[in-house]
């Protein structure tokens, strides 16, 4: 069997080494991967947003199954492309990942079907936003309706900073047109949780909960990032949180969804917060999220291929999908200076003696050597029983990968730890 996975992260990485476990499969592609994915899968050089030339790669190479991962592509459309080239995928269609792709709607679908989410408005004019904003509750949240690399969220502290906000926004344009139209949200408080989940549009599979680390520095300071480091299980999450969100969050949004004429399939992750009001939405995503997959996958005990085959077929209820009963933990080494500016091009060299697995994110090989590419480099994750253990391990890995203008926050796993006690 033939695979193609598209995209080129750290999370693609771990999606393939996953993949890899299952000996059925012959050969995995990776459009376009990274030089360290390569190690791992034959990388092609097509764009993860170049719907023609993914479907035509696909159909001149008899690809069996194709796994779509990040947003855009989603967004795009490639799963409807492929499928209408006759290619099985994992990975929701255009119209349902819209539950990602516009803020919009996922707000509006989650009032319409009663799940619990911030309070919200919806602005398409900066005057009535500017104006809205003179009386809302300080802080406030404003948000750009389309995909924005993961930036299109500022939390504002002042009126001002909200104001400034809107404008930048939909005056200015920081983030294209992902900003004509926002949504100004109520600030919520309390830990958040990572839940991604298996769907097939009838049954939803949650994984196993995970806790990512945005802000750039320890203590949770500095700038939004893609992410620096994530551990599972989340302790926040507990039977109970579970219980409640299988009922007033999972269900419902698969129920809604169908409603709507947009079935789910794929992976549907669930950005929480744990509020003194239950839990409530924060963000929806239609994939696999970066770099929870990053410990999520390392736990997962059930063949990855089998799951995602029969999400693709409608039958995930004649499965049972289980994880491992250990906790992983996933350092990020980032470029010093991401999310900003950093320099590229030092090479990356690892000791051979690392206990635990390393996902490239930003690498390229050239003459054979690996060189960074990016602003998050890595992730290193490690198991272990305990959630310390796993923690330990993972820096102690860290410590044994080089390369130039090293950069890591050297608290993951501690928020969790402290909670867990
Ligand atoms: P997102 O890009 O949607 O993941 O949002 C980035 C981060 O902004 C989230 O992980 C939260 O920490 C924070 N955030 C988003 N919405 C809210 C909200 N309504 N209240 C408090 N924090 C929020
Ligand atoms: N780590 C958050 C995300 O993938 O959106």
């Amino acid at each position: 069997m033939k695979i193609m996975v598209v995209g080129g992260g750290g999370r693609e990485h771990a999606v393939i080494k996953k993949l890899k476990e299952n000996k059925s499969i012959e050969k995995i592609y990776a459009l376009p991967g990274n030089g360290g994915i390569a190690a791992d899968a034959e990388c092609v050089p097509i764009g993860a947003t170049d719907i023609d030339g993914i479907v035509k790669f696909a159909a001149e190479n008899a690809i069996d199954f194709a796994v779509v991962t990040p947003d855009d592509p989603l967004v795009l459309g490639a799963v409807d492309a492929l499928t209408a080239a006759g290619i099985k995928c994992f990975g929701p269609e255009k119209k349902a990942a819209i539950i990602e792709g516009s803020k919009v709607f996922s707000k509006n679908l989650m009032k319409k079907y009663g799940i619990p989410t911030a309070r919200y408005e919806v602005f398409s004019d900066m005057g009535k936003a500017l104006e809205y904003l003179d009386t809302a509750p300080i802080p406030t949240v404003i948000k750009a309706d389309g995909l924005a690399l993961g930036k299109g969220v500022i939390i504002a502290e002042t009126r001002e900073d909200a104001k400034n906000a809107v404008k930048s926004m939909m005056l200015d344009k920081i983030f294209g047109e992902s900003g004509s139209n926002i949504v100004i949200e109520e600030f919520l408080t309390g830990p958040e949780v990572s839940v991604l989940s298996f769907t097939d549009g009838k049954t939803i599979v949650p994984m196993v909960s995970s806790m990512d680390h945005k802000r750039a520095k320890d203590n949770d300071e500095g700038l939004n990032t893609g992410g620096m480091g994530t551990v599972a299980p989340n302790p926040y999450y507990t039977k109970e949180v579970a219980d409640e969100c299988m009922k007033n969050i999972f269900l419902p949004t698969v129920k809604a969804m169908n409603e709507e004429g947009r079935t789910f399939k794929g992976c549907l992750y669930f950005g929480l917060m744990i509020t003194p009001d239950g839990a409530k939405v924060i963000e929806y995503n239609c994939r696999f999220g970066d770099p929870e997959t990053q410990v999520v996958l390392p736990l997962l005990k059930t063949d990855l291929f089998t799951v995602m085959n029969a999400v693709a077929d409608g039958k995930l209820s004649e499965i049972d999908v289980e994880f491992k009963d250990e906790n992983a933990c996933c350092v990020i080494m980032a470029s010093d200076g991401y999310p900003v500016k950093y320099e590229k091009g030092y090479e990356i060299t690892a000791d051979d003696s690392i206990d635990g697995e390393i996902f490239i994110a930003g690498a390229k090989k050239e003459n054979g050597r690996l060189l960074t590419n990016g602003g998050r480099v890595l992730g290193v994750t490690c198991t272990a029983e305990t959630l310390k253990e796993a923690v330990e391990k993972s820096y102690r890995a860290v410590e044994k990968i080089h390369f130039g203008n090293a950069y890591y926050r050297r608290d993951i796993g501690a928020r969790a730890l402290k909670a867990g006690k």
